[in-house]
């Protein structure tokens, strides 16, 4: 293996696209340069496709965490009872996030590796009218399931007047995040995974509605004060020092996306998702999630015959080639493999020869080349 080579599987910081790289060594600018309200100005209107609304996009510098912090504090009071929606490690982040703030978060844990039932949410909705807000992952990194988002707000707006407020972290830019035909009152991202930019941006997008209870509520907060931002946008300038660089990298990250087109961004996902499942199924390794729920930008896999360490080991010793580990409590029982981002089909193939390899060094039954075949077979379909 040539030693400085990686090939960065791993569901988030995912590999940089070269002119992204080349982006950031840009001699850097004064934020109250013009240069400065200039690109505030490009970057806002661009990223409201990703979104799907026509409403705000706040940019902060900061990690995705900060992201679900400053949604869950411009939107609820302290004391607000929160209805959370736990599917793995980060629907539990948001939940301890609420808590810290003192709201009164509820949580409605669901089996990891499944998706939320609209069901359950009309049924607590019901048995807690008083619910000011809903807070729901949408890709759940840590098992690699898509809740049902788009179900899961008619609901919330057919039962109660609460906010719905989403974790998009592993799906914005992945797969569709329609927060204006879905009803989806916030959304909260990072820049470091489908995104192709570094980490370091926190990305925040409010509704008419969230926007309305930002004004109205007096949770104590000030960078992560929404209102600040608002009042600078208005001026096409920012409040704070911004993460300049990392702003030059996601404006090249954007022209790759509009290159591409989002219809064909997404459909890349869904297909490097099918490759890699069809190959786990063909090769005999459990997955964690029901094909139905399976996220586009990330996919948990529960090998039986070997273990997870010893399968991520394998790969990186011989090929380079990095997977991430579980999580919370599946940490020792499943590995994730992150395909999003700048990764294409091409690169599908490659993880899942060098996982062939590696299967069958653990396992010598491992069935060599059905893996490969059966991704072949989804590229060509
Ligand atoms: C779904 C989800 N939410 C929140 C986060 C937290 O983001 P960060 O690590 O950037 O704070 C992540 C990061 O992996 C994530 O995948």
């Amino acid at each position: 293996m040539l030693k400085d080579q990686a090939f960065l599987r791993i569901p988030g910081p995912t590999p940089l696209p070269p002119s992204v790289e080349r982006a950031m060594i840009r001699p850097m600018i004064g934020h109250r340069d013009k240069a400065m309200d200039a690109l505030i100005a490009d970057l806002i209107p661009r990223l409201r496709p990703l979104f799907g609304t026509s409403g705000a996009v706040y940019l902060l510098a900061g990690s995705g965490t900060l992201a679900l912090e400053t949604a869950l504090v411009n939107v609820t009071d302290e004391g607000d009872k929160v209805l959370h929606l736990i599917t793995g490690a980060f629907g539990e982040r948001f939940f301890r996030i609420a808590e810290g703030h003192r709201r009164q978060a509820i949580p409605h844990h669901v089996p990891w590796g499944e998706a939320v039932d609209p069901d359950d949410v009309r049924r607590l909705l019901q048995a807690h009218p008083d619910v000011r807000a809903v807070v729901a992952t949408h890709s759940e990194t840590s098992t690699g399931v898509l809740n049902p988002i788009a179900d899961i707000a008619r609901v919330v707006r057919e039962h109660s007047d609460a906010l719905l407020v989403v974790d998009a972290v592993s799906s914005l830019g992945g797969t569709p995040v329609e927060m204006d035909v879905w009803g989806v009152d916030a959304v909260a991202s990072g820049s470091q995974k489908a995104l192709m930019a570094p980490p370091g941006l926190a990305l925040v997008a409010l509704g008419e509605r969230a926007r309305a209870a930002m004004h109205r509520i007096q949770s104590p907060r000030f960078y992560a004060d929404l209102r600040q931002y608002e009042a600078s946008l208005a001026q096409s300038t920012v409040p704070f020092t911004p993460a300049v660089t990392l702003l030059f990298a996601l404006e090249a990250s954007l022209d790759l996306i509009e290159a591409e087109g989002l219809a064909h961004v997404f459909a890349r996902h869904r297909k490097m998702r099918d490759m890699t499942r069809a190959a786990l199924k063909a090769l005999g390794v459990p997955l964690l999630a029901a094909d139905a729920v399976a996220s586009p930008t990330v996919t948990a896999v529960r090998p039986t015959r070997f273990t997870p360490k010893a399968l991520l080991q394998a790969v990186r010793d011989e090929f380079g080639i990095v997977f991430a580990s579980g999580q919370g409590k599946l940490k020792d029982e499943i590995f994730r493999i992150g395909h999003m981002g700048y990764l294409s089909e091409a690169d599908v193939l490659q993880y899942i020869a060098a996982l062939e390899v590696a299967a069958k060094r653990l396992d010598p039954e491992s069935p060599l080349g059905a893996g490969i075949r059966a991704a072949l077979e989804v590229t060509l379909a």
